[in-house]
């Protein structure tokens, strides 16, 4: 039987989607949508796994819910093409992650560099829930409930389909079955694409940092926050050599500067390679670096932010959609869990038979 193309990966719904998802995971998205070589397309959003450190403020997440499918629907996600369904709407992943649960331990768990980092920057440890250690279960589940084979993410993911292939042989090798394909990463083409940094220099760009262009935001907004982005403290004078690495103008250029957008914005230099080479000799100023990569940011923000408008005037349809689409899902999640459940032996249903 030839092996079924099904591509899946999400987001938790945390907060609204800002550039560096783009070139972290949208643009991606956007390809392998063009692409169209798969048989299936989802984007789940992770409202289960954003409340396994946010079960108190489960209107955040719910909220959010909505605010990232806009996002994705106004980035591009064609509707017809790519299934978005909400995790908390697919109730079998949770059954699924019970069962899972059985087939890790917890010494495992905590090794999980992922989530060892998000410890500590959440500052948890012992006031950590156990549903937060067991997140990269449930991710197994909602890998393996659709039989995903492609898994498109960032590298801060990694672990999780580490942890998500291994539970794939233990349940294998337990139930003495093979029911789960072994799901691979897909990471993004261009590496600076991998992690974008923050607008103030801090490695991560996080909405509780404050630190983050938003697809939404408004033209004024992005360009006062690329104005205000950390670049080169040492680079006083126009005429002082300036550091290219470490500044955030250039790391968001390398992430969405393309030589066309030079013809168009910058026309004096050729490439960005030409471009970095007079800022590190000195004689480029920092205002002049940051009004083209403000170009380049408006033109692509601009269609994004329109199609929003329109977007937010039908909230009910996006609902009704995702709804619709979640309840499929969970109809194909349903199947995977028989198989589960019969490879394990838990099969009573079988006693009504007789
Ligand atoms: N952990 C992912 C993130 O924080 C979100 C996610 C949940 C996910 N389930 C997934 C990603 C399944 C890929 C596949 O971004």
């Amino acid at each position: 039987m030839e092996q079924k193309k099904i591509i899946l990966t999400g987001d938790r719904p945390t907060g609204n989607l800002h550039i560096g998802h783009y070139v972290g995971s949208v643009a991606n998205r956007l390809s392998l949508q063009e692409k169209g070589d798969f048989d299936k397309f989802y984007i789940l959003i992770a409202d289960t796994q954003a409340l396994t450190d946010n079960a108190d403020n489960v209107d955040k997440v719910k909220n959010n819910v909505i605010q990232v499918a806009i996002d994705y629907l106004s980035a591009g996600i064609d509707p017809k093409k790519v299934d978005i369904i909400i995790q908390s709407q697919v109730p079998e992943l949770a059954e699924m992650t019970m069962y899972f649960m059985n087939l890790v331990t917890v010494a495992r768990l905590n090794r999980n560099p992922t989530v060892k980092e998000e410890i500590k920057l959440r500052g948890l440890n012992a006031s950590m829930p156990a549903g937060f250690l067991c997140y990269p279960i449930s991710q197994a589940a909602d890998i393996l409930a659709f039989g995903s084979t492609i898994v498109p993410v960032g590298e801060d993911q990694l672990p999780m389909l580490e942890q998500t292939r291994e539970i794939v042989r233990t349940f294998h090798s337990t139930y003495d079955c093979d029911i789960f394909p072994l799901p691979n990463a897909l990471l993004p083409e261009n590496k600076a694409c991998h992690r974008l940094v923050g607008t103030d220099g801090n490695a991560k760009m996080s909405k509780s940092l404050g630190n983050c262009i938003f697809l939404k935001d408004e033209p004024e907004v992005v360009k006062q926050k690329i104005m205000n982005a950390y670049t080169d403290p040492n680079h006083i004078k126009i005429s002082d050599p300036g550091k290219v690495e470490g500044n955030v103008v250039f790391a968001y250029l390398d992430a969405f500067c393309k030589n066309e957008h030079f013809a168009r914005f910058l026309p004096e230099y050729a490439n960005l390679d030409e471009l970095k080479a007079h800022y590190r000799r000195g004689g480029l100023g920092d205002v002049k670096i940051k009004l083209f990569l403000n170009n380049i940011l408006q033109e692509l923000l601009a269609p994004i932010r329109e199609k929003r408008k329109k977007l937010e005037q039908n909230v009910d349809e996006i609902y009704e959609m995702i709804f619709e689409n979640s309840k499929k899902a969970s109809e194909i999640a349903k199947n995977t869990l028989a198989k589960m459940k019969d490879a394990m032996g838990l099969d009573y249903y079988k006693f009504l038979k007789k």
